[in-house]
């Protein structure tokens, strides 16, 4: 029997998922991928889930999911870019009555920040470190001495009188063709602020666009050390394996 902890990076177009060996926060064999189902209500996401798992028959750990909202303890608790159905929704519930296994869900941003706290671009920095990524939304995660404070929600602070994250993420920059210089503008408006706000010592700048970040962050014009993240997609996959092996070893 296989009792390392398996995580699953639940996003718009694939539910992956890996066996995670969290000596090194690296994947411990295959990462299965399958299409995200449409719509992506939770009844529909479970039954890939569980359909994921099934590829690893002989594993029995516990299992994290991350997902693009508010989590807390187990319910979700926003669901700016997923369907409206996962508001209130008890996924740790639902998905561990749909596997038989025990599952605890994070949110997508906080798993990023634990990994690449743990594991990446932050590892070994103390202080406050806030963990971006920049994709449909902006996901942030607060970390301070290594330890998360969870649901930070940072992308929806107000800028320029809307949501920030309609503003700054990488779909602004996509659906408004903005070359890099311009979203670099945007990102700096972005970034004062929380900077204004928190005083962190360190930014982590992740999501799918950081491979690019060559190209952008250099632009990005505040006080504050930025890095781009190095577990790039596995982030996801990691944070979430890591969460549940916490949540499970207090139960
Ligand atoms: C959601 C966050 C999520 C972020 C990145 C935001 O719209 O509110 O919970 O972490 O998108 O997916």
């Amino acid at each position: 029997m296989d009792t390392r902890p398996f995580g699953i990076d639940f996003g718009g177009s694939g539910i992956k998922g890996a066996l995670v060996d969290l000596g090194d926060g690296d994947f411990d064999g295959d990462r299965v991928k399958i299409k995200t189902p449409q719509p992506a209500t939770p009844g529909a996401v479970a039954e890939v889930v569980a359909e994921l798992l099934g590829h690893f028959p002989n594993r029995t750990g516990p299992v994290g999911i991350t997902v693009p909202g508010v989590v807390h303890r187990g319910v979700v608790g926003s669901a700016a870019n997923i369907d409206p159905a996962w508001i209130g929704e008890d996924a740790d519930a639902l998905f561990t009555k749909a596997t038989g296994h025990e599952v605890h869900i994070v949110n997508d941003a906080d798993a990023a920040g634990l990994a690449e706290v743990r594991y990446g671009a932050a590892k070994g920095r103390d202080g406050l470190v806030i963990v971006t990524t920049l994709g449909t939304g902006i996901g942030s995660a607060l970390v301070y001495d290594g330890a998360l404070v969870p649901n930070s929600e940072l992308g929806h602070l107000e800028l320029n009188g809307g949501d920030a994250e309609q503003y700054a993420a990488n779909s602004a920059r996509e659906n408004e063709d903005l070359t890099f210089e311009e979203w670099a503008e945007r990102l700096t408006e972005y970034y004062s602020m929380v900077e204004a706000l928190f005083s962190p010592d360190l930014f982590v700048v992740g999501g799918g666009i950081s491979k690019k970040s060559a190209e952008f962050l250099p632009l990005i014009d505040i006080r504050t050390e930025m890095v781009p993240a190095t577990l790039r997609n596995r982030a996801g996959i990691v944070g979430a394996a890591l969460w549940a092996a916490e949540a499970a070893a207090h139960h």
